[in-house]
């Protein structure tokens, strides 16, 4: 809270109505953290994400855009539908001529893009992010067969999943900044999973531009959860074509191979000697293009080229701390983007089946490389492997992913 210091020559002399007054003003404050209230004027209180329509959806109901806002400058435009993250806008630095901010991810201006098929740009995907081999799984001793939306295997929760769904927004002012809480219950049976699960997101905006997604859910029945957020960064700016000369650090020294159908082999192969390898140690920055130039090991020929590999971060435990996960920066205007997670592992994409079929924000059309992301979550397929971090919830259990963007600009 803002405390304003009164010269004693301008003391006031407390009164009833000076009194009334104050205890308003300060449960205003207190209630600010949890609930949408509006400011205005209260220098000191955080900015309530403000919203305006976004569109109809094909089944009337309405979509709404949510802006959070801060000061500084950066912001970040998040609809209801797909939880999809829309916009994310750095500030310019004091020296940079356009005096312009610039939108980092790619999408489309009008809600129409999102409800037609689109590779999930901005997204929360679930309920289960990733592929599941042959769309299909045992749990608790009883077979669940899922849409194979992805040639023989299941992808990012099915035909319908969740960045298809319309979410419960609130937006709220909390004391780390401008937050939006979207809610979505799965019912018993939604693609094909079993439980209702109670997915929540919490995007949150700080002053400094740090971008936290918090992501979790619970069950009535054993089921199955892995959430991924699916923002396609081009830190040169949304349309600047390629990430092809962004530098990359992942803090990784193995990752999983992929089967001709991208399903991983169970292997954790090293990326030391491999067009894979991001770590932190190299001496020359890694730039996208070693990776795009390189056919990865198993990709049936014609494959768009590009890494689309699951990595196993450093030291990871299941002990819900925040760790590097990847570096992302583009040399041209210096902006970085950083990723910490308390996942285990962080998959990499860099847009390889972009192939200019789709325009975007401004008329961009996007082609391959156009953007990278950068998904942390749950390994891809652990269902068919019982000796990796399980993706199973069960009831009294929750789920919970935290990934952390900080930029520098
Ligand atoms: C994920 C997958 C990719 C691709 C994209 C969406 O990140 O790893 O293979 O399916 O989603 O196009």
């Amino acid at each position: 809270m803002i405390m304003v210091p009164l010269r004693e020559s301008v003391m006031i002399r407390p009164c009833s109505l000076c009194l009334a007054i104050a205890v308003s003003l300060v449960s205003s404050l207190i209630r600010a953290e949890d609930k949408p209230v509006q400011s205005k004027g209260l220098v000191d209180t955080p900015p309530v994400p403000s919203s305006r329509p976004f569109g109809k959806l094909p089944d009337g109901r309405e979509a709404t855009l949510y802006t959070l806002e801060v000061p500084g400058g950066w912001r970040a435009t998040i609809t209801d539908f797909g939880a999809i993250v829309t916009s994310f806008h750095v500030p310019p630095r004091e020296d940079d001529p356009t005096g312009k901010p610039v939108d980092v991810v790619l999408g489309f201006d009008l809600l129409d893009g999102y409800v037609a098929v689109h590779p999930y740009f901005g997204a929360i995907c679930g309920r289960c992010a990733n592929r599941i081999a042959r769309g299909e799984f045992v749990l608790a001793g009883k077979t669940y067969r899922l849409a194979t939306n992805n040639g023989p295997n299941h992808l990012h929760g099915g035909l319908k999943g969740f960045d298809k769904k319309l979410w419960k927004a609130t937006p709220k002012a909390t004391d780390r900044g401008p937050a939006l809480e979207l809610e979505l219950v799965s019912p018993d049976g939604d693609e094909g999973y079993p439980g209702r699960l109670v997915a929540k997101v919490v995007y949150t905006l700080t002053p400094s531009g740090e971008f936290i997604v918090e992501m979790s859910a619970t069950t009535d029945e054993p089921t199955i959860v892995n959430l991924a957020h699916h923002s396609y960064w081009n830190l040169a700016g949304q349309a600047s074509a390629s990430i092809k000369d962004h530098e990359l650090v992942v803090h990784a020294d193995r990752y999983l191979p992929v089967d001709a159908t991208s399903i991983p082999t169970g292997a954790f192969a090293p990326v030391e000697g491999t067009s894979f390898d991001f770590r932190p140690e190299r001496k020359t920055p890694s730039r996208c293009f070693r990776a795009i130039e390189t056919l990865p090991p198993n990709a049936p020929p014609g494959t768009p080229r590009g890494v689309d590999h699951a990595y196993v971060i450093r030291d990871w435990r299941p002990d819900g701390e925040l760790r590097r996960a990847a570096v992302l920066r583009d040399p041209g205007s210096g902006r970085t983007l950083e990723i910490l997670t308390d996942q285990p592992s962080i998959q990499v994409y860099m847009a390889n089946f972009l192939d200019r079929s789709l325009t975007g924000k401004d008329g961009v059309v996007y082609g391959p490389n156009a953007a990278i992301c950068l998904e942390t979550q749950n390994f891809p397929d652990s269902i068919h492997h019982p000796d990796w971090p399980s993706v199973r919830l069960d009831p009294g259990q929750t789920y919970r992913h935290t990934m952390v963007h900080r930029f520098t600009r």
